[in-house]
């Protein structure tokens, strides 16, 4: 049986440069779908796949990720005080368990690779999981936890979230080489970190989901820098295959890219019409606004 996977890492570190000006002064994870941040989906999404330990991937300007999932005493005792028992409840459940959550920084933007090298020591030699938080995901079973079970059927293993994108989008993603398909699974002949759409082996993209074997990190220490002049985890994960089971697996649910602007709008208002209590107000007004268009 493949080991359980304990821990999931968040790297936080990066700038949102795509989301300028909003994200100058706050952490693009901080941004919020609805009512609630990104960062705070992808925790939750963390603990459904039964993950205990978090581990931020931090930088410069980030602290408010760390306020975020600390009590407010404050807050909390205007709430009490205000018999509002709900909104307590839910912000007191969002604090995860003390030393449940570490955070450690990157201390230059050299990548995704090199942030989730930047864990190494935090992690140890057990399998983890790499959450990307700008990549929302709406399912019924959420993402992570359809990996883990997928996983624990085929043995462990590296096991990536994948989708197709259009091909014209190739240039933003991981992209698969592919190998044979079963079912919702893939096996994966070669990876390539955002190639031109002419120089794409295919149209099916790396989503932000990752269940990785602890000799990645041998890989990303010695990793050169690739696409973007970054240390990319894509070039790593390609020179580990071959050597462990290693797989794909086309995820049920929507995913939105919440590090671009559009892909953001389209979250909130997917999210928003998902909810009981808002669905009906938000579809009067986006067919209010589609109207007068
Ligand atoms: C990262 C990865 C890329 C992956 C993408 C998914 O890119 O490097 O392989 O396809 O996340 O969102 P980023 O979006 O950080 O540039």
């Amino acid at each position: 049986m493949s080991k359980k996977i304990r821990k999931a890492v968040f790297p936080v570190g990066g700038l949102g440069t795509r989301f300028l000006p909003a994200t100058k002064a706050m952490p693009k994870e901080m941004l919020p779908v609805v009512d609630k941040p990104l960062i705070q989906y992808a925790v939750e999404e963390a603990r459904a796949a039964g993950i205990e330990d978090l581990i931020f991937v931090t930088g410069r300007g980030k602290a408010t990720i760390e306020d975020h999932f600390d009590h407010s005493y404050e807050l909390e005792s205007v709430l009490s005080e205000r018999n509002k028992k709900g909104l307590l409840q839910e912000l007191q459940a969002s604090v995860p368990k003390p030393g449940s959550i570490a955070y450690i920084r990157q201390q230059e933007p050299l990548g995704l690779g090199h942030a989730v090298w930047c864990a190494k020591r935090l992690v140890g030699d057990e399998p983890f999981a790499v959450i990307l938080a700008d990549d929302l995901i709406l399912a019924d079973t959420p993402c992570l936890a359809q990996m883990v079970e997928a996983r624990e059927k085929v043995g462990g293993g590296n096991m990536l979230a994948v989708m197709e994108v259009p091909h014209e989008h190739t240039s933003r993603y991981g992209i698969l080489s592919l190998g044979e398909e079963k079912g919702n699974l893939v096996t994966i002949n070669g990876l390539v970190e955002k190639p031109a759409p002419k120089d794409a082996p295919s149209n099916m993209a790396v989503i932000g989901r990752y269940i990785l074997e602890p000799e990645i990190f041998a890989l990303l220490e010695t990793q050169q820098r690739g696409a973007g002049n970054e240390i990319q985890l894509t070039d790593a994960l390609s020179a580990m295959l071959g050597d462990i089971p290693f797989h794909g697996m086309k995820f049920e649910g929507t995913r939105y890219d919440c590090g671009d602007k559009i892909g953001f709008l389209e979250a909130n208002i997917a999210f928003a019409l998902n909810r009981a209590d808002m669905r009906d107000d938000i579809l009067a007004i986006v067919k209010k606004i589609a109207a007068t268009l």
